[in-house]
């Protein structure tokens, strides 16, 4: 069964540098699936929350690129949030798994490595009903 627990932090290589720091991601190194679109949210105002759903087969990446954000995730039996404040972290939501973004700091940007390309079809947007695919072990 997937669970909030198979959601990890990845850390990205860091370049330090005095000049400004440096972080590269390379697909076959670093991300557990091949990327097949990347977004990103910004200019969120103050209080806001984005993507409250599930995915039934999408993976991803989030990144808090600048500023800082919560992630909330939950399995329909555990929840947990983790707070991205690193560009050099990425934290890997398996698919199936309920995950909305919060308390978004002043000039926050999620930025999203995805598996699939924008698909309506894959969204889960009601919570009673992913619970019910849950249980059913989907
Ligand atoms: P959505 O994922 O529904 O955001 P939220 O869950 O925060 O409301 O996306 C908002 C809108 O943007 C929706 O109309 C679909 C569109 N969209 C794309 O066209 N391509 C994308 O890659 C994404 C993520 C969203």
């Amino acid at each position: 069964m997937i669970s909030v627990y198979d959601a990890s932090l990845i850390q990205f290589p860091q370049i330090l540098d005095i000049r400004g720091n440096l972080t590269f991601i390379e697909q076959e190194r670093h991300i557990p699936f091949k990327i097949a679109r990347v977004y990103w949210i910004y200019d969120v105002p103050g209080g806001e929350q984005r993507g409250e759903h599930a995915f039934r087969d999408q993976e991803e990446v989030i990144i808090a690129l600048s500023g800082s954000f919560d992630v909330f995730l939950d399995d329909g039996n555990a929840q947990k949030i983790v707070h991205l404040n690193r560009a050099y972290h990425g934290l890997y939501v398996p698919r199936m798994i309920w995950r909305r973004m919060q308390n978004f700091s002043t000039n926050a940007v999620a930025y999203v490595l995805a598996n699939y390309p924008f698909t309506t079809g894959d969204y889960i947007r009601d919570y009673r009903e992913y619970k019910a695919l849950m249980q059913e072990g989907k």
